[in-house]
C-alpha cells in the first residue's frame, strides 16, 4: 500500500467554480469543494479495494477458460477460445457502473492498445527497481460524469511463454495460428517477468458505489463459464469455429 501514486485530477473543481452561479461567493464553493473531497475520499478506499477484487475475479475467469481450453486442445485450440471468451468475459465483468478490460503496447488484438494516457501510465509500471508503482489511479471528469479509474500492471509468467514468447518457446503451431488470425499481432517475444500490459478498471462515482460494496464483500455470484459471453452476443465458440 506504501508504493502507489496518486494523481488527481482537479478539473473537476475547476469545473465547479467555473459553473458556479454568478451570485455564489468564494465562500460556498471553498465550502462545496471541502464536502466533495470529504466524501471522495470516503470512497476512495472503498473504490481501491472494489478494483482489486475485480481485478481477481476477472483474472481468475479468464485463466479458467484458458486452462480448459489448452487441456482440451493444447494452445492451438485455446487461441480461438481466447480470441472469442477474452471480450465476453471482460464484459462480463463489466456492470453496475464499473468496467474492466487490459491494454498494452505491445497488442495481439488493435482493440487492446493503449491510448496516449494510458501509454504513459503503462511506462511508469516498466521502471525496474523498487521505483515501480504497484498501481496507480486518478479521477477522471467528463460529460457531469465523474469516473475512478484504476490501473495495474500485467506480468508475463512462464505459462503465458506458450503464446507470447520468443519463437523457441511458442508452442507448436501457435505461430502460424497467430498469423491467421492476428495478422497485426505484436505481443510475442516476451520474457517471463516482462511488463505484459495492464489493467484498466472503471467506475462511476457516485453511481458505482452499490457494485463495489457487492465486489468487495463478494456478493456477486460466479458467472459459469459457459455464460461468459454476452447473452445477446452474436460471437459465441460455437458460432465462431476456433481456427477461423
Ligand atoms: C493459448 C495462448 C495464450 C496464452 C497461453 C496466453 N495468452 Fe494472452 N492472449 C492470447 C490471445 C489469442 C489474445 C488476444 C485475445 C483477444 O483477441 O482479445 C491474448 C491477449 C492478451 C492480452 C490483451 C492484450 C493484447 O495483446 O491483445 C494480455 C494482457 C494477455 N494476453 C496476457 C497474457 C498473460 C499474462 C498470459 C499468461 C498468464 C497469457 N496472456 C497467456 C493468447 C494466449
Amino acid at each position: 500500500m506504501n508504493k502507489f501514486l496518486i494523481f488527481v485530477v482537479f478539473a473537476a473543481l475547476a469545473l465547479l467554480a467555473a459553473c458556479g452561479s454568478e451570485s455564489q461567493d468564494a465562500a460556498e464553493v471553498e465550502t462545496d469543494r471541502d464536502s466533495l473531497n470529504t466524501a471522495l475520499s470516503a470512497d476512495e478506499l472503498l473504490y481501491l479495494e472494489a478494483s482489486e477484487k475485480l481485478i481477481a475475479r476477472f483474472t481468475k475467469a479468464l485463466q479458467t477458460e484458458l486452462m480448459s481450453a489448452m487441456n482440451q486442445g493444447g494452445p492451438v485450440n485455446a487461441i480461438g477460445v481466447c480470441q472469442v471468451k477474452a471480450p465476453g468475459v471482460a464484459q462480463a465483468n463489466s456492470a453496475g457502473g464499473w468496467s474492466i478490460r487490459r491494454v498494452t503496447d505491445r497488442f495481439r488484438n488493435p482493440d487492446n492498445r493503449v491510448d496516449t494516457l494510458e501509454a504513459a501510465i503503462l511506462a511508469s509500471f516498466a521502471d525496474t527497481g523498487s521505483t515501480a508503482p504497484e498501481y496507480l489511479f486518478d479521477w477522471f471528469e467528463g460529460d457531469s460524469l465523474r469516473t475512478f479509474r484504476f490501473y495495474k500492471p500485467i506480468a508475463v509468467k512462464p505459462l503465458c511463454l506458450k503464446c507470447h514468447g520468443g519463437l523457441q518457446t511458442l508452442a507448436p503451431g501457435v505461430y502460424q495460428k497467430l498469423k491467421k488470425s492476428y495478422p497485426l499481432d505484436r505481443a510475442i517475444e516476451y520474457k517471463a517477468g516482462d511488463l505484459r500490459g495492464m489493467f484498466v478498471v472503471e467506475a462511476l462515482w457516485p453511481e458505482g458505489k452499490e457494485q463495489a460494496g457487492l465486489l468487495v464483500n463478494d456478493l456477486i455470484s460466479d458467472q459459469p463459464s459457459d455464460s461468459a459471453a454476452p447473452p445477446d452476443s452474436t460471437v459465441s465458440v460455437d458460432s465462431q469455429p476456433v481456427d477461423q
